[in-house]
Order: C-alpha cells, then sequence, then structure tokens
C-alpha cells in the first residue's frame, strides 16, 4: 500500500486511524494491478455506459478491473467482484447503474472509511474509481487520505461540480424534463391554464435554467436567484394583459415549492393552476449520444490516467476537451450559474 497523497490539512482522519493502519510505506512507489469501480451518491443515466468503459479500457490495459457494488457501503462491506469484458455488455443503452448506488452512512465515520481501505487491500484494489458527484469525490479524498489512489468520474444530473463543465448524465436528464414539460404544455394550452413544474437541482438551477430557456417557460427560478411570489404573479399577469392563455413556471427543487407557488398563483390570479413534481423520473432512462459519448472516452481517460501514474485526480470536461485536475484544486473550486444567461432567458416569454 502506498501513500501517493500528502496535505497538510489532511492528517486528521489518518492520525485517527494511523495506530490501526500499520501498512503505509510513503516511500514505496505506486504499482497498481487491481482498479477498482464503484458508483456512488444519486444515479445517472450513463453510469453504466461509463463502467462499461472503464472495464474494457482497464481489462484491454492490463489491470483486474474490480466492481464495488452500492457505492461506499458496498465497500464497507466487502461487496466487491472481478468484471471482465463480457460482464458489461448490454449495458451501455441502460439506464441507471447496475453496480447500484447509495448515500452511505457507513462512509460518515473514519473508521468506516478504514474498513473501506483496509477492504481495497484484501480485495487487491490499488486504485479506485468513483464515478459520482463532489460528495462522492469527498468520500474518494477520504479514500486517497489513507494511501488509496483514486480517480473520480463526473456523473450527476445536476452538473453542479465545480472542476467541470459537464458531468454525465446532465443531457439525458433535460431532454427528459423537456420531452415532459411539452406535454404538460398541450395540456394547460388546452385547459388555458398555469402549469407549475418543479425539476431537479436542490442546491443548482441548471436543469432548471436550461430546460426552461429550451421549453420558452414565462418564469424561471433558481435556488442561486433570490425571487419574490409577487414578481412571479405580476409577470402572469402581464403575461394575461398581452393575451397570453396558459403559462408554464419552472422551479428547481432547491428554489421553492411547486404545489405552493401553484396555489399561490391560482390565489392570486383566479387562473387555474395544476403542479407537477418531475422528481426522480428525471434520474432515469436510456442515455442520450451526449451522456454515451461523454461516458466512453471520460471512462477511458481515467483508465490512462492510471497507466500514466496520474493518480488521485478528476476527469474533467473544459474548454470542449476532456482532461483532469488535481482531486484537492477539483474540490477547492467553485462554480456559478451564468447570471447573463439567466438574463437572457426573460427576454423571450
Ligand atoms: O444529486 C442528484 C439529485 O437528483 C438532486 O437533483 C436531488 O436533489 C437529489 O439527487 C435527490 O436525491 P434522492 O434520490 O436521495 O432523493
Amino acid at each position: 500500500m502506498f501513500e501517493q497523497y500528502s496535505n497538510e490539512n489532511l492528517p486528521n482522519l489518518k492520525e485517527m486511524v494511523a495506530k490501526n493502519y500499520d501498512n503505509v510505506n510513503p516511500d514505496e512507489e505506486p504499482a497498481v494491478h487491481g482498479v477498482g469501480v464503484l458508483t456512488s451518491g444519486g444515479d445517472a443515466p450513463g453510469m453504466n455506459a461509463t463502467i462499461r468503459a472503464v472495464v474494457r479500457a482497464g481489462t484491454k490495459a492490463g489491470f483486474k478491473m474490480m466492481g464495488v457494488t452500492r457505492g461506499y457501503h458496498g465497500l464497507w462491506k466487502g461487496e466487491i467482484k472481478e468484471l471482465g469484458h463480457r460482464d458489461v455488455s448490454e449495458t451501455l443503452q441502460r439506464g441507471g447503474t447496475f453496480l447500484m448506488t447509495a448515500r452511505s452512512k457507513s462512509w460518515e465515520t473514519p473508521e468506516g472509511v478504514l474498513k473501506g481501505a483496509k477492504n481495497c487491500e484484501v480485495f487487491g484494489i490499488d486504485c479506485m474509481i468513483v464515478i459520482g458527484g463532489d460528495g462522492s469525490y469527498r468520500g474518494a479524498r477520504d479514500l486517497a487520505r489513507l494511501g488509496i489512489p483514486v480517480i473520480g468520474i463526473p456523473g450527476t444530473i445536476d452538473n453542479d461540480i465545480a472542476s467541470t463543465d459537464y458531468t454525465i448524465g446532465y443531457d439525458t436528464a433535460m431532454n427528459t424534463a423537456m420531452e415532459a414539460i411539452d406535454k404538460l404544455r398541450d395540456t394547460a394550452s388546452s385547459h388555458e391554464r398555469c402549469s407549475v413544474i418543479e425539476v431537479m437541482g436542490r442546491h443548482a438551477g441548471y436543469i432548471a435554467l436550461n430546460v426552461g430557456i429550451a421549453t420558452g417557460a414565462e418564469l424561471i427560478l433558481l435556488p442561486e436567484v433570490p425571487w419574490d411570489i409577487k414578481d412571479v404573479i405580476r409577470t402572469i399577469l402581464d403575461g394575461r394583459n398581452r393575451g397570453k392563455r396558459h403559462y408554464i413556471v419552472i422551479v428547481a427543487e432547491g428554489a421553492g415549492n411547486a404545489t405552493d407557488i401553484a396555489k399561490q398563483i391560482e390565489e392570486a390570479t383566479e387562473i387555474e393552476s395544476r403542479p407537477t413534481i418531475l422528481g426522480h423520473l428525471q434520474r432515469g432512462g436510456s442515455p442520450s449520444l451526449r451522456d454515451r459519448t461523454m461516458a466512453s472516452l471520460m471512462g477511458i481517460h481515467a483508465i490512462e490516467c492510471i497507466q500514466q501514474k496520474k493518480l488521485n485526480r478528476l476527469i474533467v470536461y473544459k474548454h470542449g476537451e476532456i482532461s483532469d485536475v488535481d482531486i484537492e484544486e477539483g474540490l477547492s473550486m467553485s462554480k456559478n450559474i451564468n447570471m447573463d444567461d439567466v438574463e437572457r432567458s426573460k427576454l423571450l416569454s
């Protein structure tokens, strides 16, 4: 086992468990033979395609590929098995993650992380590929701090990972939401109603903003931008005065509650209003072309990093290219919604 990572702020977790973990040898050269892969946090369309890519590129590069089920929880429990080329057949087009995923409680204590790291040793995993969002990356960093090198691949429908412009699953989720909203517009139009649609995004409004632009929403409510119900009502009334007969309001889940907003609109305007929460529908489905391609190329890039001994990296899509950044650097970055696009979105409604 090797100590590949060092950071002055890190040792806490390590110190707490060091007495139980005596195999770390800072002088040992990284030598990767076994590569683990897990999916963690909320699933996203394209995770299967990512697993397929890392398993196929990894076995071709001569690594022994090990699949961990149920994310960090499975790592903690030792639910790990070898994956070969044929084990990932017929997965490219499937939604979800066949390795399954979890938001793991077992990873919340240093002892839990230590057990996971020890299981890496037991199962011969010299490097772990983690497919997930920022929370999953923080879990990966915990492993890195214990000497298990990691590679992160961005997989979340929210597109809210700061280090990358694109996350696997985002395109499919937006297309799913767009198709659903087009259908809701049909019925809103027939009944001259206001349709208030809640899309996913607890902390980030990327889905809401882009889907709102793509579906011609009157209003797009985002967690990043303060809003007032009075302005929402005024915009709808202005629309009615201009001859509009139906209305689409998109609200990101982190910005408000569709049911409350619809009720307030109906009470203030007497326009019949109906809430729809798209919810987990947005997380399912066969990945789009963009997600399959991103998943495949990012998965290959992850294996290339390991071959080049570039460890503790996050795979990113920046300036139109797939590349990688140091995990600490990536986790310290911040990402903001494009406020110009927020303003532009108001011009077309
Ligand atoms: O992180 C992806 C996401 O789909 C968010 O948009 C949403 O807030 C959250 O996961 C929902 O999580 P869960 O499936 O645990 O309810």
